[in-house]
């Protein structure tokens, strides 16, 4: 338990009073059970692993696959506790969750934009779903994992080291995440902001299966129609994809969501910048917002991976940043597939995604 020191006794009182109310908020139940996913079914799964989290859990209802580590710490992401001046950029793996991060930091601190050469990308964005993605070890000894020992004194790796290191982390926030809307705290909108990256699922799949294929301690022993035939069906990590985005989707006119495509951003960045600094209540100006476009450019961000990686893969995580890569890599067959798909299932909820 932190320990606080008071000066007066209307500052004690009121540390009281927010201990009281703290300790009196209800802790929110988890809205789905985590079944274990049985060896037999996993032995069919197109990812494997030669090391880290190797047995995985599906929650019922949603049919979200998630490495089995995510169980003992689902309930803390459901209750996760948020601050009004975070901002949370979520999105289904590979939609462009790290550029927007990125903007979102810098157009947060455009005064700064000279430090960013200086930090790793975690600095000013955490991924909180590292703790069950690639939870830290007690032998790992990393420098992530001494900062952790010497700012969360008595905190323990098993209940997350990330997300106890975003606990006492400075505001504002900049908190990422795969996980769908529904698996967070649900009491979010009304807390703080969140910024939803979408991109078209052609280009998700391509480059989610680019992705693996340079992961270390990870194959994709499938070819590609088949691994896109497995995202098609959601049994991939983060469940179905389009359950993911009408999460988010559905809130759409909520004042603090802001739903941001990836092809707009790729078609005119100015303009989403602008879009996201309106929502982020910030006033910059028309040089301010060049100077992010550039230090945000796919260049920039590629050249600074090169010194501080935002994944250790085999590869560069930028790896082409364009739409329409799925192109290059699809048969007239499965392109006749994925569309048939995109048709089905986004008809009726008004998402369309632009191909040019
Ligand atoms: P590709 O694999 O198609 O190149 P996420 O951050 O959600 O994992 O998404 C990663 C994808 O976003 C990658 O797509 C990456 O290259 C792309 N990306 C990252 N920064 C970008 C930028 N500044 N401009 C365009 N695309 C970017």
């Amino acid at each position: 338990m932190q320990k606080f020191t008071y000066n007066t006794p209307v500052c004690a009182a009121y540390f009281t009073l927010i201990l009281q109310t703290a300790s009196a908020m209800p802790e929110h139940q988890l809205p789905v059970i985590l079944e274990e996913i049985p060896e037999k079914e996993m032995a069919r799964y197109p990812v494997r692993r030669t090391k880290g989290v190797k047995t995985f859990v599906r929650t019922k209802p949603g049919g979200v696959l998630m490495p089995a580590t995510y169980a003992h710490l689902a309930k803390r992401f459901y209750n996760l506790e948020l601050r009004s001046d975070d901002v949370v950029v979520a999105a289904y793996p590979k939609s462009g969750t790290v550029w927007v991060a990125e903007v979102v930091w810098t157009l947060l601190n455009p005064h700064a934009l000279d430090t960013l050469e200086a930090k790793p990308h975690h600095h000013r964005a955490t991924l909180l779903d590292m703790d069950f993605l690639h939870p830290t070890r007690a032998e790992d000894n990393s420098p992530l994992l001494q900062r952790f020992l010497s700012e969360c004194p008595g905190g323990r790796l098993e209940d997350g080291m990330t997300l106890q290191l975003a606990a006492v982390a400075p505001s504002p926030r900049i908190l990422k995440t795969h996980l769908p809307i529904n698996l967070l705290n649900p009491d979010m909108l009304n807390i703080c902001k969140v910024v939803y990256v979408a991109r078209n699922p052609r280009d998700v799949c391509v480059s989610l299966y680019r992705f693996l294929g340079m992961m270390k301690g990870v194959t994709v022993p499938v070819e590609f129609q088949d691994f896109a035939e497995s995202f098609m069906s959601g049994s991939l990590h983060y469940g179905p994809y389009w359950d993911h985005l009408e999460q988010a989707w559905r809130h759409r006119d909520h004042p603090n969501l802001h739903v941001v495509f990836y092809e707009d951003m790729k078609k005119d960045v100015l303009q989403e910048l602008k879009k996201l600094s309106s929502f982020l209540g910030r006033s910059l100006t028309d040089d301010q917002l060049r100077s992010i476009v550039e230090y945000t450019s796919f260049g920039r961000m590629k050249a600074r991976d090169a010194k501080f990686p935002v994944v250790d893969l085999n590869g560069s995580f930028f790896r082409k940043g364009e739409i329409g890569d799925w192109k290059n890599m699809a048969s007239p067959q499965l392109d006749a597939l994925m569309d048939g798909w995109i048709k089905e299932k986004s008809r009726g909820t008004g998402i369309t995604f632009k191909y040019e």
